[in-house]
């Protein structure tokens, strides 16, 4: 019965034609780059809400999400950004082919997004002025790489 099992499993597994297992690996990375850029702007809302005077300033508040975009951007982690997960190949994602003509490119993108980081996690709990002086910066590192690398 086991073996039996086994066959059917490893039959069904060899199967599958490589472009599928392809899309699926692609299909997991899309979905977790999406996941984290949803932690990116949960944070930036806290802060940018602040700047804006539509919440009122809380230091600790303000510093929490600092601390946890800090952490978010410590990393850029090529492999969410698998070749063929672009939006001309696979579908719910609006990553640009673009992307992949100069992954470093790309990566310096998010590099300056990791310095805007930590000039708002030094800014952040000090007092509103202070945050207000960072927001922009920081919300021009997301702006920067969208304009040139994510769909409308
Ligand atoms: C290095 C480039 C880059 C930087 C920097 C960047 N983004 Fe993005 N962002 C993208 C790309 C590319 C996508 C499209 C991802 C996809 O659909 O696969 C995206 C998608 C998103 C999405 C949509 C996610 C979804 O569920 O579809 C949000 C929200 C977002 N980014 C917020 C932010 C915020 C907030 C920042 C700054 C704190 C930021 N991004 C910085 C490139 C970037």
């Amino acid at each position: 019965m086991f073996h039996r099992l086994t066959a059917l499993v490893l039959a069904a597994g060899l199967a599958l034609p490589h472009a599928a297992l392809a899309d699926e690996a692609a299909e997991a990375a899309i979905g977790a780059r999406k996941a984290q850029f949803q932690l990116f702007a949960f944070n930036l809302g806290v802060l940018g809400r602040m700047a804006q005077g539509r919440m009122p300033y809380d230091a600790e508040a303000a510093q929490t999400a600092a601390d946890h975009l800090y952490h978010l951007t410590r990393q850029f982690n090529p492999a969410l950004w698998p070749e063929g997960s672009d939006n001309a190949s696979m579908e719910d994602t609006d990553a640009l082919p673009v992307i992949w003509d100069d992954l470093e490119e790309f990566a310096g993108r998010y590099e300056d997004l990791q310095a805007q980081a930590e000039t708002m996690q030094e800014a952040a709990g000090t007092d509103l002025a202070a945050l207000q002086g960072a927001i922009g910066g920081l919300g021009g590192a997301c702006s920067a790489c969208h304009d040139d690398f994510r769909a409308e």
